[in-house]
């Protein structure tokens, strides 16, 4: 039953199986008058019967028990959970930034643990998308989660997390990504105090997105996405299973572990991808290019081209460009754009206080941009290759603006001297 050190399976949103016990999925149908071990056969839809091929997800699961008989689920009351839209939520043109959030702070577990910091669109509506922080310093042991109203894209900042899905068991380090599809039911496993950022995506799936000239491989590449390999629990207790749904958190209890699946195939299925696998282009001529190069997954809207949700990072690179201001440029986007730090240095905030762990939101049309340490450097250092090296950050860009959370514009972790970063910019047309 245990994976730890197992193989995983590579690829990305194509067909995978994979059975515990051999002899378990059935050849040439998919639901048998009886199944193997006299299993259940089950099917996750992630998208609708008559989706387009190309993106239709859904997986056969073949479990000890089906997703039925379990007690009735009542409300559970989360005191920093929010989805979208949020009636509390606290709109603002500002340049918003926040320190790292101490991972110890939560006595309690992965669900325990969620704060969100911003929400937009509609959980109910399937669009937009909620920032959530996590903290956990517990494992969850006899407690079950699965989130109908989204996908989850988990992003460690501070810790190993270990996800046992319905799918299989998946460990996921600091600078890899958990990709949950909506409504899998997973527990997380933790080893010391962790904390993270989650992307709750309403929207369609995340893909890949087309590389268009860049041709036939880079950016993320589809094999270097992992599923995990059928593993199963067959306990029985009393257990809870947590749900959210329709923008709350509900709870039944259990009688047995639901990731019984003892084989399973298909393609609406968890993932993790090690971000320091991203092949990163640039230029290697002139000008900073658009930061979607460094797009690693897309949430397509109904718009081509503009994204419910881009996951972009910026990872360690060289930078080669001559006659060019290196830094980002300063900018105003009709994108809104929330933005992390998990480990090193970024190069447009140098000196002023964005660390690992930080984060920040510039909203639609909101100027940012270097402070001016970096403006300064950017400005004057002679244009010799450099590395950017040992370094993370990331981000989760929308098309509509998102609207930070009561609670995140009153945290001690909030920082209202952010917009001090550029208030000694010089002025241009100096003599
Ligand atoms: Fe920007």
């Amino acid at each position: 039953m245990s994976v730890q050190g197992a193989e995983l399976l590579p690829g990305f949103r194509c067909h995978k199986q994979s059975e515990a016990i051999e002899g378990v999925l059935p050849i040439g149908r998919n639901s048998p008058q009886r199944v193997a071990h006299e299993l259940y056969a089950e099917k996750l839809s992630g998208t609708a019967f008559t989706a387009p091929r190309a993106q239709v997800l859904r997986t056969w699961l073949y479990r000890i028990r089906p997703s039925v008989g379990l007690g009735q689920f009542s409300p559970l009351d989360h005191a920093r959970l929010r989805s979208a839209p949020d009636a509390e939520g606290v709109m603002t043109p500002n340049q918003l930034r926040w320190g790292p959030f101490d991972p110890a702070a939560n006595e309690g577990d992965f669900v325990d643990g969620l704060v969100t910091l911003a929400t937009t669109g509609s959980a109910l509506g399937q669009s937009g998308i909620a920032v959530h922080r996590y903290t956990a310093t517990r494992s969850m042991t006899d407690r079950f989660f699965y989130n109908a109203d989204g996908e989850l894209l988990v992003v460690p900042q501070t810790g190993t997390l270990t996800a046992h899905t319905e799918c299989g068991v998946l460990e996921v380090p600091v600078g890899h990504i958990l990709l949950i599809p909506r409504g899998m039911k997973f527990r997380v496993a933790i080893e010391t105090a962790s904390c993270g950022f989650i992307c709750e995506n309403y929207g369609a799936a995340f893909q890949l997105p087309e590389r268009g000239p860049i041709g036939t491989d880079g950016l993320a590449n589809d094999r270097d996405f992992e599923s995990p390999v059928a593993a199963f629990e067959d306990r029985e207790g009393d257990f809870e299973l947590v749900a959210k749904f329709g923008g709350k958190l509900f709870s039944a209890p259990i009688g047995h572990s639901p990731l019984d699946v003892v084989a399973w195939h298909g393609n609406d299925v968890p993932y993790r991808y090690d971000l320091e696998r991203f092949n990163t282009m640039g230029s290697i001529s002139y000008d900073h290019p658009d930061p979607s190069i460094f797009t690693v997954l897309t949430s397509p809207s109904d718009t081509p081209g503009t994204a419910n949700c881009d996951f972009v990072i910026f990872p360690p690179r060289w930078l080669v460009m001559e006659d060019t201001f290196r830094p980002p440029w300063y900018h105003r986007n009709v994108m809104s754009e929330f933005m992390g730090l998990l480990y090193g240095e970024y190069d447009a905030k140098a000196a002023s206080g964005f660390g690992p762990g930080g984060s920040s939101l510039h909203n639609c049309m909101s100027g940012h941009g270097p402070d001016t340490k970096s403006y300064r450097t950017g400005t004057t250092t002679a244009l010799a290759p450099q590395k950017l090296d040992h370094t993370m950050a990331f981000m989760f860009e929308s098309r509509t603006i998102l609207v930070p959370t009561e609670f995140a514009m009153r945290a001690p972790e909030l920082h209202p001297d952010y917009a001090d970063c550029w208030q000694d910019l010089p002025r241009g047309l100096e003599s």
